[in-house]
């Protein structure tokens, strides 16, 4: 664990108050006081308003003018942010396990004008809330933003009313808004301010800019904007200069649940499309396996690299996420000798959450990361856990695990072996246990990578 990122948000407030700056010190003791009081923040979750939501355009007015650039951001999870059904029945469960007591933490970054407005007040119910707060992650939201505080936690600095910061160095006077040049939005640091995520209890939960600070990418100065905001040429409006502009799809793993987020069928075609083009060769399978008589096991060497030269593999909420090496060798006559990462009948992972099969995969190999309880019980909400364990895989980095593939002194040789490294956003048993069984047949699997190879049998 970073001490620096450690730090409870109670401290982060005490400090941030103090002047002091992100390298808070953890206090283990700290995390008392926040079950009995109500959790607040002066930057984040401000107990009293900060900013005035009538001051927020909405961006739907921006879309008159940038209409690019508004209907990328429709299709983005920036603007699902608030209205994602697991999103909103997590914040319920919170709810009732604080008693409201912290209802501003999941907020502060999935609407930060709502939490600072002081539309979001303790035991809030998503039905009142006003339509900026419903935004999520709007224009407003990245292009007031005029410092980054802190890199986690919402830490970013809002410059209500003032002028619309983006990367033009010279742009065109309008009477939409006033512009200003900002090198801070064109770096990681700002998307460090919401996507690096401490729990209260100081467990890291999410650390892709932790991650690429510490990587390759860092160095050579390449940012999360370089790969998930797509450089192109084009015109910001209308009457505008052909300039370099930069896509707003903001493009991840997440596909909405909801059939009525996304305008149409297409939409969710190209979604689709630009998720799977994200994913593939994001990392590498490889295989190599000794030949064996038959009657004896096959030795299977297989590795993953990760191509990704800026984060782990997967990043972001790896404990949500599943990350998994399939294989399954079959002989000659299509018997199946082996397997591992295959579905139970729920099509859940038969590991420790499986109601079919909880125990039918000693060999799984999963990539995600796993949140424990103080009886080192796995733990599905993270304000309930203690630990987290992870097993992403770093930028660029190799992982070689042996499997065993038994054969049968009558198995018919070439043994047939199938890899495939998969993704999923969420697992079946989550929605189950949020009672969002109706949205089951919406998850969707991509693959990373396949590879198959075929081993001889030696005359024994
Ligand atoms: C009346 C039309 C109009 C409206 C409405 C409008 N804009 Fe703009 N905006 C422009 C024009 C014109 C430019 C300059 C484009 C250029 O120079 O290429 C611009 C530039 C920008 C820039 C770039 C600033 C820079 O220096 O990099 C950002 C960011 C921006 N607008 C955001 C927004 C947001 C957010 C909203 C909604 C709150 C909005 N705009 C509403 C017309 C508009
Ligand atoms: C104000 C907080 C905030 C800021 C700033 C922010 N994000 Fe996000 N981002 C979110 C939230 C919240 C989500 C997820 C919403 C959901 O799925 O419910 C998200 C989702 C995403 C996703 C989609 C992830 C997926 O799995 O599909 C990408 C990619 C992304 N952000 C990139 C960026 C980049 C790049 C920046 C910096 C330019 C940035 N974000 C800045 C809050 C923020
Ligand atoms: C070199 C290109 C590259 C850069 C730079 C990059 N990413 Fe990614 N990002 C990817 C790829 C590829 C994926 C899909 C694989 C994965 O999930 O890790 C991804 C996935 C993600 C996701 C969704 C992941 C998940 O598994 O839930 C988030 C969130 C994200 N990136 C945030 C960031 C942030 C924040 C930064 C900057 C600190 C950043 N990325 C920099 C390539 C990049
Ligand atoms: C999550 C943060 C985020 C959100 C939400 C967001 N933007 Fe941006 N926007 C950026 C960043 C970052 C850049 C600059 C990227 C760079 O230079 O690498 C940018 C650039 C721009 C520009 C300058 C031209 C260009 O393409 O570079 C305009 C105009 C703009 N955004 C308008 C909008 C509008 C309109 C919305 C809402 C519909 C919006 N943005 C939502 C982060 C955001
Ligand atoms: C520090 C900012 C921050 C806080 C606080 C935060 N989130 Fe998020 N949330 C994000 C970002 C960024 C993403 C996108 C991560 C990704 O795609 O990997 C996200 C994605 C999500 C998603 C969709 C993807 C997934 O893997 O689950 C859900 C659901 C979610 N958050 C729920 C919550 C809940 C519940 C809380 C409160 C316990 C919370 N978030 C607190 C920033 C935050």
């Amino acid at each position: 664990m970073q001490p620096s990122r450690s730090a409870l948000l109670l401290l982060v407030a005490i400090a941030a108050a103090s002047g002091c700056d992100d390298d808070a010190p953890a206090n283990p003791d700290a995390s008392v006081a926040a079950d009995s009081a109500e959790l607040s923040d002066e930057l984040s979750m401000p107990a009293v308003p900060t900013v005035d939501s009538s001051k927020f355009r909405g961006s739907e007015s921006c879309g008159s003018c940038h209409v690019q650039h508004y209907q990328e951001w429709r299709t983005s999870m920036h603007s699902y942010a608030m209205v994602d059904p697991v999103y909103r029945a997590l914040v319920s469960i919170r709810q009732e396990d604080f008693a409201g007591n912290q209802d501003r933490f999941c907020l502060q970054c999935h609407s930060p004008i709502g939490t600072r407005s002081g539309d979001i007040q303790p035991g809030f119910s998503f039905e009142n809330l006003q339509n900026i707060t419903l935004e999520g992650v709007n224009c407003e939201t990245c292009h007031s933003t005029s410092a980054v505080q802190r890199p986690f936690n919402a830490g970013l600095v809002l410059d209500v009313g003032g002028p619309m910061k983006g990367p033009i160095k010279n742009a065109q006077q309008t009477a939409g808004h006033q512009t200003e040049y900002s090198e801070l939005l064109q770096g990681s640091r700002m998307c460090a301010s919401c996507h690096d995520v401490v729990e209260v209890s100081g467990l890291n939960l999410e650390r892709p800019y932790e991650e690429w600070l510490q990587s390759p990418a860092a160095a050579e100065g390449v940012e999360c904007q370089s790969c998930h905001m797509a450089g192109y040429s084009g015109k910001a409006t209308e009457v505008s200069p052909e300039r370099d502009l930069h896509e707003h799809f903001f493009v991840g793993v997440d596909m909405p649940l909801t059939d009525d987020y996304l305008p149409d069928a297409q939409a969710l075609d190209d979604l689709r499309g630009r998720i799977s083009q994200l994913l593939e060769g994001s990392a590498t399978i490889s295989m190599n396996a000794t030949a064996a008589p038959a009657g004896q096991q096959i030795d299977l060497f297989v590795s993953l690299h990760n191509n990704i030269v800026a984060h782990n593999i997967p990043t972001g909420s790896t404990f949500n996420r599943q990350v998994w090496l399939e294989v399954i060798a079959t002989d000659a006559d299509n018997n199946v000798l082996y397997e591992t990462g295959t579905l139970d009948a729920n099509d859940d992972l038969r590991n420790y959450w499986s109601d079919e099969d909880p125990f039918g995969d000693s060999d799984l190999l999963e990539f995600g990361s796993r949140l424990t309880d103080r009886d080192g019980n796995p733990e599905l909400f993270s304000w309930r856990a203690t630990e987290h364990h992870t097993n992403s895989l770093s930028p660029l980095y190799d992982r070689t695990s042996t499997l065993f593939i038994p054969t049968a002194s009558n198995t018919n040789g070439p043994v047939h072996i199938e890899a495939r490294l998969r993704f999923r956003s969420f697992p079946p048993h989550l929605l189950r246990k949020l009672a969002l069984d109706e949205y089951l047949s919406k998850l969707e699997i991509f693959d990373i990578d396949s590879l198959s190879i075929d081993v001889d049998l030696l005359a024994p």
